[in-house]
């Protein structure tokens, strides 16, 4: 297979890296994933929007324009003829230089994506997934997609070791969002979600989200719910670039409502499957 290093398209084989590289020593670095269907990019514009916002947030400098980089990530679906469903995966660091905590001089940035199949969860959007709660430890920059991920690895880790799919964070008793999803809940016909401070990552699938819920008149409510809220919860549900929008039906071993996804669920995800074709 073909990937992206730097702004040059190259056999998987050939990628090496110094292991004085400031992704792996210090985290030092931005990433994306992006949701492909059919082998075409779905909400490109908004993650490679949501890139250059993150190496900004951290002060690196991208070796390529918007416009260039998208054409690069077509260039990546051509050349491995790619038609199914997937992902594209790509990181930005710092660079390769010896190690010193601050930024070292003169150091181009390391960019490298590639290409992963990967099918829909169609039996979990399905039926729906658990999830469990656990303290959201993360630092105060989180719309920074950094490649910083250890509480959000323990967390899932956490959840999978409890059979569950998602880790629910939490600060203060007030819900932000899951370790690699952004989390909602609908009481009374209003969803609410988290604002889009610099405490939760900024989905893309949640601003669309939040549109679709404004085409269907639905109430959206950019309010922090608690922990003590989703007991009472009409519909709890996430949504991800890898998950879309997916049904939270149990959550701490408790069932929300009757335990099979909600009505305003099952609708966003009905014009989710249109939005992403
Ligand atoms: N995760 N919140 C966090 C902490 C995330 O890591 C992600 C994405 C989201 C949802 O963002 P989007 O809708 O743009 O995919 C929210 C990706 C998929 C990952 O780390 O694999």
């Amino acid at each position: 297979p073909t990937i992206l290093s730097q702004t040059s398209l190259i056999s998987r084989d050939d990628l090496t890296y110094p292991f004085e590289e400031r992704g792996l020593q210090f985290g030092d670095g931005v990433y994306e994933v992006i949701r492909i269907y059919q082998g075409a990019y779905y909400l490109l514009t908004e993650h490679i929007d949501r890139l250059f916002r993150s190496a900004g947030g951290i002060k690196i400098e991208l070796p390529f324009s918007k416009q260039e980089i998208t054409n690069l990530l077509n260039d990546l679906l051509t050349q491995n003829e790619m038609a199914s469903d997937g992902i594209v995966y790509l990181q930005a660091t710092r660079g390769s230089a010896p190690r010193i905590h601050a930024f070292p001089a003169d150091t181009p940035a390391n960019v490298y994506a590639y290409i992963q199949d990967m099918p829909r969860k169609t039996e979990n959007l399905k039926n729906g997934v658990s999830a469990i709660t656990q303290r959201d430890t993360r630092w105060e920059n989180c719309y920074i997609k950094s490649l910083n991920l250890l509480p959000n690895v323990l967390a899932k880790q956490a959840a999978q070791e409890n059979g569950s799919y998602e880790a629910i964070l939490e600060r203060d008793g007030m819900v932000t969002e899951c370790s690699s999803s952004n989390i909602y809940l609908v009481k009374n016909g209003t969803i609410y979600t988290h604002p889009a401070t610099n405490r939760i990552l900024h989905g893309c699938v949640r601003m669309r989200v939040e549109q679709f819920a404004g085409d269907l008149d639905m109430p959206f409510v950019e309010e922090a719910f608690s922990i003590d809220d989703i007991k009472d919860a009409d519909e709890v549900f996430l949504s991800s670039s890898t998950s879309e929008v997916m049904p939270i039906v149990n959550v701490d071993g408790n069932q929300i409502a009757d335990g099979a996804p909600g009505s305003i669920t099952r609708r966003l995800q009905a014009v989710y499957e249109t939005d992403a074709g």
